[in-house]
């Protein structure tokens, strides 16, 4: 058995569990819980977090480091460790590393005279660890599957997010320059920098979890990290009608508004499942079209073969070499593309996403930042003006009219949960505004015991897009939009 087998079976004189089981973390978040409600406010700094026992400090590892006795004894080991790293210890040989920090720790405490307590042994060991291979205090964060975002919020606030609710967490970072070491340990392999120069980054790590960093003078708050933690099996449309995101019927019809190729845009707010609707939306695409998919940060994880991703790029350090999400639309143009998708419209790209649903590219999926149907129509008209082509309104609304057929709108519902509140079809124009029909949506009745109560319902409408199906030779019962079938 390796050294490191030994130290994670508590078996050597390192003891204990590197990797806590996630009932105990669960259990330690609870008290500190915030509000489930934003804005979270900055609690004092974690220096009266409970005292320290063998369960504890898995929640604990930097809780206090300011006033850490061995903060000294840590850092003097983690110099010495990575000075090592540059002559002749590898750090991917985790077995070699684990036994290079438990004798230079021994030795380091025996020269200094002290002796900790098991626990805090322990602790100085895991957050050694965590250091050096991994991302300093949020490794363990990262490690436990029920986390889905991980916010540090300047040195000493790390904010989890699991099922869907925020927690204040008990970890801290020891100061600023710690967060910005391990902003730098992320971005650097990326060939990328965080400084004064350049304070906003966009990375990923290598498990494909999205990454934020901003940092003064933007951040007020000091340097601020936000990963985006991805499911290792991206949510399907099964696993959406399990947790009660959408119904059977609902999903029917989407698979077959995606096979009868009408053009939908994905809308809802920030973390709302947009990107993982749209994820299961491109997988009703038939595995034989040739699908061109162009995002900021590549998170789409499409399991057709013919899947081109393509992904857009920030400014070099000379503000030279930027490639925007518009730039890489116009370009899908000329690749043949049976399906574009785009991650996200932001601005000017909405105009080129209009065009190319309007000229044949039928089928197209987009997302939008937007709180209703309605909503989306005025922020996409927006993002048309923001393409500087000095269009008149009714111009850009014939358009949207034209090119639109659905608008599926997600929320992140007060219990945390993701639902899918509406899906709205666009049904064109009656004098200059655009008509606008829900066939599904989701009633909240009530909020009971933390949970969000209510009802799906189908509107009896059957929708204009119908005749698409059956010219597409999809076939959807009329059964699916309820009992009242009103012609529109
Ligand atoms: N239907 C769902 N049920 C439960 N969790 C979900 C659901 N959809 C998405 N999630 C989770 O919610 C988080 C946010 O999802 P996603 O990245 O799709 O949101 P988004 O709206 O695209 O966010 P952003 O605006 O930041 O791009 C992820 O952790 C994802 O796994
Ligand atoms: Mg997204």
């Amino acid at each position: 058995m390796g050294l490191l087998d030994r130290i994670n079976n508590g078996s050597t004189a390192g003891v204990a569990s590197l990797r806590p089981p996630i009932p105990e973390m669960e259990e330690q978040a609870e008290p500190r819980e915030a509000p489930s409600d934003l804005p979270l406010l900055r609690q004092a700094p974690a220096e009266e977090a409970a005292p320290l026992d063998l369960n504890v400090r898995r929640m604990n590892l930097g809780a206090g480091k300011r006033n850490d006795p061995f903060r000294y004894i840590r850092e003097r080991v983690q110099t010495q460790l990575l000075r090592e790293s540059n002559r002749y210890l590898k750090l991917d040989d985790r077995e070699a590393v684990m036994a290079q920090i438990v004798t230079m720790l021994d030795d380091a405490l025996a020269q200094e005279g002290v002796q900790p307590a098991r626990v805090d042994y322990m602790r100085i060991l895991d957050s050694i660890q965590y250091e050096v291979l991994g991302y300093g205090p949020i490794q363990i964060l990262l490690d436990d599957e029920t986390v889905t975002e991980v916010m540090v919020n300047g040195y000493d606030q790390v904010v989890v997010e699991r099922f869907g609710k925020l927690h204040v967490t008990d970890v801290t970072f020891d100061d600023e320059s710690h967060v910005m070491r391990v902003i730098d340990k992320i971005v650097s392999p990326l060939g990328r920098r965080v400084d004064e120069s350049s304070p906003m980054v966009d990375a990923r790590l290598p498990d494909g979890s999205r990454v934020n960093a901003i940092i003064p003078p933007l951040s007020l708050i000091g340097p601020v990290l936000t990963v985006r933690r991805f499911p290792r099996q991206p949510l399907q449309a099964e696993d959406l009608i399990r947790l009660g995101s959408l119904t059977r019927d609902m999903s029917d019809f989407l698979t077959a508004a995606v096979r009868a190729r009408l053009n939908i845009v994905v809308s809802g707010g920030t973390g709302s499942g947009k990107t993982t609707l749209l994820n299961v939306l491109s997988s009703f695409i038939p595995d034989n079209e040739r699908i061109v998919t162009v995002e900021d940060a590549a998170e789409l994880q499409l399991v057709q073969r013919h899947v081109i991703t393509l992904e857009s790029r920030p400014p070099n350090i000379d503000g030279k070499g930027q490639v925007g999400i518009r730039d890489l639309v116009r370009n899908t143009l000329r690749m043949r593309p049976d399906r574009i998708i785009v991650g996200e419209c932001r601005a000017g790209e909405a105009l080129d996403m209009l065009q190319a649903m309007n000229t044949g590219h039928d089928g197209s999926l987009t997302t939008a930042h937007a709180n209703s149907p309605r909503d989306v129509l005025a922020r996409l008209e927006t993002m048309v003006l923001m393409a500087g082509m000095d269009l008149p309104i009714r111009a850009i609304r014939d358009q949207m009219a034209k090119a639109i057929n659905l608008i599926v709108q997600q929320e992140r519902m007060q219990d945390g949960t993701r639902k899918v509140t509406a899906v709205a079809e666009v049904q064109g124009m009656e004098g200059d505004v655009l008509i606008l029909q829900n066939l599904f949506e989701f009633e909240q009745t009530g909020y009971e015991g933390g949970k969000v109560v209510g009802d799906y319902k189908s509107t009896g409408i059957r929708p204009k897009c119908y005749d698409q199906f059956q010219a597409h030779g999809v076939n959807l019962p009329l059964s699916v939009f309820g009992r009242v079938l009103l012609s529109t």
